[in-house]
């Protein structure tokens, strides 16, 4: 006879597999315990983590606490205070409602939580592995709750397994941690890494926090968004294009305080820069949507971070138009203030208040039309923006991938910098620091720092692909001692300064020598520019590594603002300039390129 094969799983299996879903690395336990503590009403919360996240995980808040029976049943799955009948589930105010936060991560760890309600004069702790108590009893605390999380999959080996390095999981905390900093200025956070101080952050307005994480840099480049209507609010900041990035990693979108990720809002948010945005750059922004829960589904994934909106195309129209008034109203328009025609800010499409309010699909589906093609051909674009950057985006298509060019052959540059074969060019240097040239439709004025850096940055990322770096021996190796930290920082790095063509090798105790440095470098103070890439590295928020190391090396050995150059430099650091792939911007972002055309001479002498 055939025997039955199905069977129940045991409770502590079936929350194993369930934590698949929702902890798949440290930083997943971190958004749960800071969006536990957050629910609990924490007007402080201290988080500490150790080896990436790996070893150690703990949230630590000022909240309401939970008294004994509660403390208990937590860390079972479906266990929730949060939401209690199915009509709660159509309107949720919390972060958490799925009740097995908890009993996931407990089924993969060892937790250890302490915790109380104000008018109780103890603490309940708790000790539980893989989900079952082993400790219980009371202990002494402030109000509010702790849970320590350690040994995170120490049960599950294959899960341990796909975890990566120390740095990598940190980062990814970090991360995580950044959305609730920026999404609750008004909480106070303090972030510590293996007991060392990272971030201390009093509670603040959205602008001082920006500040207090970014540096103040960020804080003064910040533009405000806010518009208020019958169908929801967006509020928040965006960076100007001094905050223009090559990579991804600063664009905080929330929804109703909830970091979501949501690639037609983003865009939403990314097209209202129009052509000032160049190719491939990103802008800075943390924008929070204020919808009504009703009108939104956060049950989406298990992670809560996709949702759904009912009116997906209304809030687009929101969104963009939220952002697109603010840059607009700020009049950002970057480097050269040069004027626009009178009727360039009239093709702007109008203001949501006018046409949002008044809830036509029609008027939606056209304003989203017009969007589309907007995009698609940026040329048809009247922005009030100066118009070197629209002239770029119009006859520049800058490849995507890096693509290698034969000496001298130009890349972007013949509308630029046109010059017939065997023509003398004239560069000057103003001030050490622009290079002047005369261009057919005009003048350039190239900073020759950035330009360099651009050069060299491009260079960087080929020899990091390739193997075959072109160093030069010195005469004399230099030996060089680091403090403690900046060694070992130097130490992970040196793999990819050997691509770029630095020798650096161990040298006894925190100590190395420069056998070699890159070609380029051969005029530079070799141990400066390594001191400062370390510090530069060690400063740096870019998660790629190549990236980092590309961008830090560039920074570091370019020419300098008042390095006098000859001629011949001059010339050649025109020529490879246009022979980059994005002739345009430094790496960080900044203008490289200003372009003075000739009818704006014209105008300004009164010609025409
Ligand atoms: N830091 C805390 N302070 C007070 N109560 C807490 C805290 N953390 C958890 N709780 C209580 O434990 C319950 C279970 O938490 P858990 O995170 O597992 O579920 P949830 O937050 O309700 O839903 P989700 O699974 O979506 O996070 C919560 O509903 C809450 O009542
Ligand atoms: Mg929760």
């Amino acid at each position: 006879m055939a025997e039955r094969k199905i069977k129940i799983l045991p409770e502590s299996l079936s929350n194993q597999i369930a934590a698949g879903e929702v902890i798949d690395r440290p930083s997943s336990v971190l958004k749960e315990l800071i969006e536990n503590a957050i629910d609990a009403g924490a007007t402080e919360i201290v988080i500490r983590v150790a080896d990436g996240g790996k070893s150690l995980i703990q949230v630590v808040d000022n909240g309401c606490g939970m008294v004994e029976e509660d403390a208990i049943l937590a860390f079972e799955r479906h266990s929730t205070s949060k939401i209690s009948e199915p009509k709660d589930l159509a309107r949720i105010a919390t972060m958490g409602f799925r009740g097995e936060a908890l009993a996931s991560i407990a089924s993969v760890s060892r937790v250890e939580i302490k915790t109380r309600v104000a008018d109780e004069d103890t603490a309940t702790h708790l000790v539980l592995e893989g989900g079952v108590i082993r400790q219980h009893g009371r202990t002494a605390a402030n109000p509010g709750t702790s849970i320590a999380v350690k040994s995170l999959f120490f049960n599950t080996p294959a899960r341990r397994k796909f975890l990566k390095s120390d740095l990598a999981e940190y980062r990814h905390l970090l991360q995580v941690a950044y959305r609730y900093f920026l999404s609750f200025p008004d909480i106070s956070f303090r972030f510590y890494k293996n007991e060392q101080e990272i971030y201390n952050l009093p509670a603040a307005t959205l602008r001082e926090r920006i500040g207090q994480i970014f540096g103040e840099k960020y804080a003064e480049n910040v533009l405000e968004v806010n518009l208020q209507t019958n169908r929801g609010n967006v509020t928040g900041l965006v960076g100007n294009m001094d905050l223009f990035r090559q990579s991804r990693g600063e664009q905080f979108l929330f929804l109703n305080r909830r970091y979501i990720v949501n690639k037609s809002l983003n865009w939403a948010i990314i097209s209202a820069y129009g052509s000032m945005l160049p190719q491939g750059a990103y802008p800075f922004y943390v924008i929070n949507l204020e919808l009504d829960p009703e009108k939104v589904d956060v049950n989406v994934h298990p992670s809560k971070i996709e949702v759904r909106f009912e009116d997906e195309r209304g809030v687009y129209v929101l969104v963009h138009h939220a952002v697109k008034s603010a840059l607009t109203h700020a009049g950002v328009a970057p480097v050269l203030h040069l004027e626009v025609p009178s009727d360039a800010a009239e093709k702007e499409i109008p203001l949501l208040g006018e046409e949002v309010g008044k809830e036509s699909a029609n008027t939606q589906t056209s304003l989203l039309e017009t969007e589309k093609k907007k995009t698609v051909f940026p040329e048809q674009t009247e922005l009030a923006f100066p118009f070197e950057f629209r002239h770029q985006r119009r006859q520049v298509d800058i490849p995507e991938e890096p693509k290698r060019r034969e000496k001298g052959e130009r890349a972007d540059g013949p509308q630029y910098f046109e010059r017939e074969k065997g023509e003398q060019v004239s560069v000057w240097q103003l001030h050490n620091k622009y290079l002047l040239s005369q261009i057919k439709s005009g003048l350039i004025v190239v900073d020759q720092h950035l330009a360099h850096e651009r050069i060299l940055y491009e260079q960087a990322l080929q020899r990091l692909e390739s193997s075959r770096p072109i160093s030069q021996q010195k005469l004399f190796p230099k030996t060089v001692e680091l403090a403690p930290e900046d060694f070992e920082l130097l130490i992970e790095m040196q793999f990819y300064l050997s691509r770029l063509g630095f020798v650096v090798r161990e040298f006894g105790k925190n100590t190395v020598l420069i056998e070699a440095v890159p070609v380029e470098l051969k005029n530079r103070e070799e141990e400066q520019v390594l001191r400062e890439m370390i510090d530069d590295f060690r400063e740096s928020k870019e998660p790629d590594i190549r990236e980092r190391i590309a961008k830090t090396y560039a920074c570091k050995s370019a020419i300098k603002a008042g390095d006098p150059l000859s001629q011949e430099e001059m010339i050649a650091l025109i020529d490879n300039l246009f022979a980059t792939r994005n002739p345009y911007f430094c790496p960080h972002g900044r203008p490289i390129i200003v372009t003075i055309p000739l009818e704006e001479l014209d105008k300004r002498f009164l010609r025409i």
